[in-house]
């Protein structure tokens, strides 16, 4: 093809253009080195987050990073745990028989005490961190206290199960955990101190 009738503005366009995605080619490759210098899996695996809960008061919600992921701690009244049951109908899962969870939080609770929640505060839809209303009437008229996420809109209890037709396809996880120093304390990541 001649050069003749070439459109010299449109060369130096497709220069300009072949330069940047030259650029983006050398961040792809960059990765691999990055990702060498990382901590091993096993390391990252082994980290935990150490929480002083001594301090709470009934109701209260504390958020804790573990492993970069912010991890809900709530320590719930009477009343909050006696919304569990009014609620359990409208539930996709109730019995957290479809979500993650240690043995030891596989029951209503979804906790080793029910007095304390240990969450993983992520949306199971898409991953966005879901809101804490606790208390009755804050999203619904007959809302009981829970979570929701401001997203698409999820919803879950006190308990973190998610409640039917909503996008969200199960409840949040909830990670290894232990209570020790008389419950004055949590340890995330592990299931004993
Ligand atoms: S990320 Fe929570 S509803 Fe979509």
């Amino acid at each position: 093809m001649s050069e003749q009738g070439v459109d010299k503005g449109k060369r130096r366009f497709l220069t300009a253009a072949t330069t940047v995605v030259g650029a983006v080619g050398a961040g792809f490759v960059a990765v691999p080195f990055i990702k060498n210098m990382s901590p091993s899996e096993a390391v990252k695996a082994a980290a935990t987050t150490e929480a002083d809960i001594s301090k709470m008061d009934p109701g209260m919600q504390l958020t804790v990073l573990w492993q970069g992921k912010p991890v809900a701690i709530v320590r719930r009244t009477p009343e909050m745990l006696a919304t569990l049951d009014k609620v359990a109908g409208e539930l996709a899962d109730p019995n957290s028989s479809d979500s993650v969870q240690p043995a030891y939080a596989k029951n209503k609770y979804r906790s080793r005490k029910p007095e304390y929640l240990v969450m993983l505060s992520i949306c199971t839809h898409l991953g966005c961190v879901p809101l804490y209303k606790p208390k009755p009437g804050e999203v619904t008229p007959d809302w009981q206290g829970g979570y929701f996420c401001p997203c698409h809109g999820s919803k879950y209890d006190l308990a973190g199960r998610v409640f039917k037709n909503v996008p969200a396809p199960r409840n949040m996880d909830i990670p290894p955990y232990a209570l020790f120093d008389g419950d004055k304390k949590v340890l995330i990541g592990k299931d004993q101190a």
